[in-house]
């Protein structure tokens, strides 16, 4: 029977909603499935035909670590997504490299560790003169952790948000706020070796006046949704565009889309998850089955190639 490695981290087993139902679905297409926390050292890696990552959620303020180990794992097994992925996405600096292909992003600022002089909050807000508020996050960033809005007249608040940021020698990111988050949500298309599975909406996650999470993830409002055609035909263009940036022969084996609308109601790409993102196979009756048999197919490739 092939051998599957479901990558989490020891912080994050328990907070995994996705583990059982995958952990059910592959056991019923006949892979041997095996829970394991990338930064526990005791691991073989090699034993295992492949090793997806789940939930390693605890990589952002250890990204070289966790990359150095993905570059372990590659050696040693069939990484999925692959390396060249993984090092590319983690890094929210994407959205630019996206932008330039011509794909509707979130309007965003990148504040640099290196930048000198540093540009300018009032520059910022400028520039986006109808933006009632706006957000500062980290580049290498997941769950919310260290995200916050702010309005306009907090940007006492905000520039000190981005100088903790930079002296930890992280990149900021500014955007403005898209407010239909807080009517619309965003959503969220699964696709599965490039097909779309399922989509949900995730209700607005930053708080006015509250600071970032605690938490290793901020606390999600799920539902399921039913994409438009618009934010399909987006969704597709993205992950047309992200294989470019890759140089990727085969469809991505999984990947998440995650768009708001903005004011004028198009949708942008808020962020594109092909490391570690939740797929909400709760929220999906036979989605996770629908992954199983794709990585079925994908061991069964692996075990033929080798
Ligand atoms: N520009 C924005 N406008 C509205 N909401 C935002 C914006 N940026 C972030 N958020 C909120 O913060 C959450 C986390 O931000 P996101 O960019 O997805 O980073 P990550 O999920 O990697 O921490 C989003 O799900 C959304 O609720
Ligand atoms: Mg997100």
């Amino acid at each position: 029977m092939p051998r599957l490695a479901l990558v989490t981290a020891i912080a994050a087993a328990a907070l995994d909603d996705d583990l059982v139902p995958l952990l059910d679905a592959c056991a019923r297409a006949g892979i041997a499935t095996h829970v394991r926390a990338w930064d526990d050292p005791t691991v073989t890696w090699s034993r295992f035909d492949a090793v997806l990552l789940r939930s390693p959620w605890d990589y952002t303020e250890r990204l070289s670590e966790f990359l150095g180990w993905c570059r372990h794992v590659s050696t040693r097994s069939n990484l999925l997504n692959p390396l060249p992925v993984v090092v590319w996405n983690t890094d929210k600096h994407y959205l630019a490299t996206l932008a330039d292909l011509g794909v509707p992003v979130v309007a965003t600022r990148f504040v640099e560790p290196e930048m000198e002089p540093l540009p300018t909050l009032q520059a910022f807000l400028a520039e986006h003169p109808d933006a009632a508020e706006f957000v500062v996050k980290p580049a290498v960033g997941a769950g919310s952790r260290d995200a916050q809005r702010y309005s306009r007249d907090q940007e006492f608040a905000a520039a000190n948000h981005i100088a903790r940021l930079l002296e930890a020698d992280r990149s900021a990111m500014l955007q403005p706020y898209l407010a239909s988050v807080d009517r619309d949500g965003e959503t969220a298309l699964m696709f599965f070796e490039g097909r779309f599975s399922h989509a949900i909406r995730k209700g607005p996650l930053l708080q006015r006046d509250e600071g970032p999470t605690e938490h290793l993830f901020a606390a999600e409002e799920i539902t399921a949704r039913i994409p438009g055609k618009d934010e399909l035909a987006l969704a597709d263009k993205v992950l047309a565009a992200a294989t470019e940036c890759v140089h990727l022969q085969s469809p991505l084996t999984y990947a998440r889309v995650d768009l708001i609308r903005d004011d004028d109601g198009h949708a942008r790409l808020l962020e594109l998850e092909l490391c570690e993102p939740s797929l909400f196979f709760l929220h999906a009756a036979g989605s996770a089955d629908r992954f199983a048999t794709l990585m079925a197919d994908t061991l069964r490739r692996s075990a033929s190639a080798s």
